[in-house]
């Protein structure tokens, strides 16, 4: 299934286009970095640890962190994987780098994980490398055409059987006020409400994932948190 687009009215079915060019977003999360934590921590860091639970980091893998902010998950991930894993984290953001490698030295964890600055359209690892990928709140800032292509990615770079979780703000099931408040905002203001909300099962499934579960949560909008599988060798998907 594919998403339908639109850059006009709020159809129950479609999701918004992104508005703002890469070199803005960049800007955007340069720019805001410092206070990154402070403008969004509360409400999305419960979600995330939701979406970390449910990918399950094990002693000794490689896992993948895409838009990895200030570094929370990075954190998570490196203590799980353990001295003989390792984290892998692409962001867009310079200034993100630095706060996340700030706070990775901060907890002694720095050598375990390796950030490179950089458009997740185009993941440079490569194919079947990579035991699970993690993405939270940032499939959401990928405009329509791009979505399957950093999933299409995604596919490529992890290994036959290995694990996909998302955690996105979701236009899945009753689009109520507070959704087309988030809408109209991103239409509206589009540098300042970058993201809207998309279908993170359906992009998945779309991308060839088998999904193995999907957990709805409220924050003052509704978010998915999906995990996913790649389709091992022996599978007959
Ligand atoms: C909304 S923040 C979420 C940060 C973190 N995942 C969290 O949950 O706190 C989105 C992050 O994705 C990064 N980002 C945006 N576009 C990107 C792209 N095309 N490729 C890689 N990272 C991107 C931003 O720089 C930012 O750090």
């Amino acid at each position: 299934m594919t998403q339908r687009a639109t850059t006009g009215a709020t159809d129950e079915d479609e999701i918004l286009r992104v508005f703002q060019s890469k070199a803005e977003t960049k800007a955007f999360y340069d720019k805001i970095s410092h206070v990154y934590d402070l403008l969004s921590e509360h409400n999305e860091g419960p979600v995330r640890r939701t979406g970390l639970e449910k990918l399950d980091a094990q002693r000794g893998e490689k896992v993948l962190e895409i838009g990895f902010g200030t570094g929370h998950s990075l954190v998570s991930l490196a203590q799980s994987v353990g001295p003989t894993g390792k984290v892998y984290g692409l962001d867009l953001s310079e200034r993100m780098l630095d706060v996340s490698r700030d706070n990775l030295h901060k907890a002694g964890l720095a050598e375990r994980v390796e950030l490179i600055c950089g458009d997740a359209v185009q993941l440079p690892y490569p194919p079947d490398s990579l035991d699970a990928i993690f993405m939270s709140f940032t499939l959401e800032l990928f405009d329509t055409p791009e979505i399957p292509k950093v999933l299409a990615e995604c596919q490529r770079v992890l290994r036959p059987g290995g694990r996909i979780a998302v955690v996105g703000v979701s236009k899945e099931g009753e689009s109520g006020v507070t959704l087309h408040a988030f809408e109209w905002s991103h239409r509206h203001f589009p540098n300042l409400v970058d993201c809207r909300p998309i279908f993170v099962r359906q992009s998945l499934e779309a991308a060839g994932f088998r999904i193995e579960s999907t957990e709805r949560q409220m924050m003052w909008v509704p978010v998915e948190v999906v995990l996913g599988f790649k389709a091992d060798d022996k599978s007959t998907q």
